[in-house]
């Protein structure tokens, strides 16, 4: 009989240290001469990939695109659209959670439960959560497939 206590590739752990070292890392490349803040996201594929990615401001504020959405971009632009966690790292008290554009992005390519690890610039012990919880009922299309 096969066994099955392999686990499947969404269980399979993950190094959540070495994801919000990929995010902080990413966080230096930040441009945001207009808020100061700087956040850096990584998106661990399920391939083992690590797609980074950090916040790009620009003059039109509005045009401004998030550290996480760069992260998640980068990683379709590459091929991969299968996601196992994320972490993002900014502010140095609080950790700052992705914003709710950035959310429904996510929930494009990640299911519900997509751990998301968000820690500061500092250290610290990190807030884990998952996309579901920050995005309860999200809006996706039934037929759609990553
Ligand atoms: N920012 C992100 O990169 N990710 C988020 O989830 C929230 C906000 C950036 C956008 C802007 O450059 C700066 O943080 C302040 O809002």
């Amino acid at each position: 009989m096969k066994s099955s206590k392999k686990p499947s590739k969404t269980t399979k752990k993950i190094n959540s240290a070495a994801l919000i070292a990929a995010a902080r890392e990413a966080a230096q490349n930040a441009y945001a001469p207009y808020s100061r803040f700087q956040v850096g996201a990584a998106l661990l594929a399920d391939d083992g990939r690590i797609f980074t990615g950090c916040n790009v401001e620009n003059a039109s504020y509005g045009l401004t695109l998030c550290a996480e959405r760069v992260a998640l971009f980068s990683a379709v632009a590459a091929g991969s659209r299968r996601f196992v966690a994320l972490a993002v790292v900014a502010g140095d008290k609080t950790p700052a959670m992705p914003c709710g554009a950035c959310r429904q992005v996510l929930a494009e390519f990640c299911d519900d439960t997509l751990p998301v690890i968000c820690a500061t610039m500092r250290g610290g012990k990190p807030r884990t959560t998952t996309l579901g919880r920050l995005l309860p009922a999200a809006f996706r299309f039934a037929h759609k497939k990553p």
